[in-house]
């Protein structure tokens, strides 16, 4: 057989295993990969979706947390990974975020990976542990204003959504504080209950129940209107901070090179799963919706991500605030 015959063969037999690969597919569990630490708001939503996509897609969909440098540690995970559809990537904000704050990524955000839909949308809350003395936005301003080299916040590392909500704040009130950097808001809550650090913003997806458990302090939610699942807690436009208006979205990835028939499953069993009765109760416990289906496609998500590098580009060159 010449070298062309076999290029020839080799090429028929990739084209073939594609769509009889993909009718297939999956034919064992999938690895959704999420870059933070076990417990914490993108843990919660990854399981609640991968319960759902697992019954749809017949095989286990199984979370795996890979922690470490704001999110970018388990990004690189599944750049790197084989484009089989067998390991996927729920990440959120960070991975947008992420390409203006990171001077060296261990990828390329808009070339290593295929978009496969939206998922939610999460409010954040600005809380600190249970004794911090402020009964309301304004003492808690004052009182960070007047104790800023002993006050502490805590993130989940540049990249994060807590970090980029932390910078928001300290931009905000124009006061920079010590940083306390954790694998996930997940262990970093650990801290906040039991008074180890002073003060966070998360996702409601991990602070509602703590909020309602009066185990932390709430001050105000990061929406333009109040959350029916927090109550009174006012906005952080009624709490003075107007400019902290901010959402966590969610996504799901695949490695660039996945086969569009396996990508169209993935996001079917993703649009499935944000139609799921439970899914859609456990996200409204939470303070947050699914997606409308539109934009759980892989189309909808990649044009969101394009426009939210483009957003958070000038406001984090103007914080300044870079990791090497
Ligand atoms: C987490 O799941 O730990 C959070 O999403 C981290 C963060 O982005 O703040």
């Amino acid at each position: 057989m010449t070298f062309r015959s076999i290029a020839l063969a080799a090429v028929g037999l990739s084209v073939l295993a594609g769509p009889a690969m993909a009718q297939n597919y999956p034919t064992r569990p999938v690895t959704m990969v999420v870059p933070f630490a076990a417990g914490g708001p993108t843990d919660t939503v990854a399981r609640l979706i991968a319960q759902s996509m697992s019954q749809t897609l017949g095989q286990q969909v199984v979370v795996e947390n890979v922690g470490g440098a704001g999110g970018t540690l388990g990004a690189g995970r599944v750049a790197k990974a084989e484009p089989d559809g067998y390991t996927v990537l729920l990440h959120h904000i960070g991975q947008a975020t992420s390409a203006t704050l990171y001077r060296k990524l261990p990828y390329k955000t808009l070339e290593d990976f295929q978009t496969v839909g939206l998922v939610t949308d999460v409010p954040m809350t600005i809380v600190a542990r249970k004794d911090f003395p402020a009964k309301d936005m304004k003492e808690l301003v004052e009182y960070v204003k007047a104790n800023k080299d002993k006050v502490t916040l805590a993130n989940a590392g540049v990249g994060s959504a807590s970090h980029l909500c932390g910078m928001l704040f300290q931009d905000a009130i124009k006061t920079q504080l010590t940083t306390v950097p954790y694998k996930g808001t997940g262990p970093a809550m650990n801290d906040l209950v039991g008074s180890q650090v002073d003060l966070m913003c998360d996702q409601t997806t991990n602070t509602t129940g703590q909020i309602k458990g009066n185990a932390i302090k709430a001050y105000a939610v990061t929406t333009k209107d109040r959350l029916a699942s927090l109550g009174d807690l006012p906005t952080v436009a009624e709490a003075g901070l107007a400019g902290m208006t901010v959402g966590v979205w969610h996504g799901v990835y695949a490695p660039k090179g996945t086969p569009a028939p396996v990508v169209e499953k993935l996001s079917g069993a993703l649009q499935t799963a944000l139609a799921d009765q439970t899914v859609i109760a456990r996200f409204a416990e939470l303070g947050t919706t699914p997606e409308p289906k539109e934009r759980a496609t892989p189309a909808a998500h990649d044009q969101h991500l394009r426009a939210e590098i483009a957003r958070w580009k000038p406001i984090i060159e103007a914080a300044g605030t870079f990791a090497d």
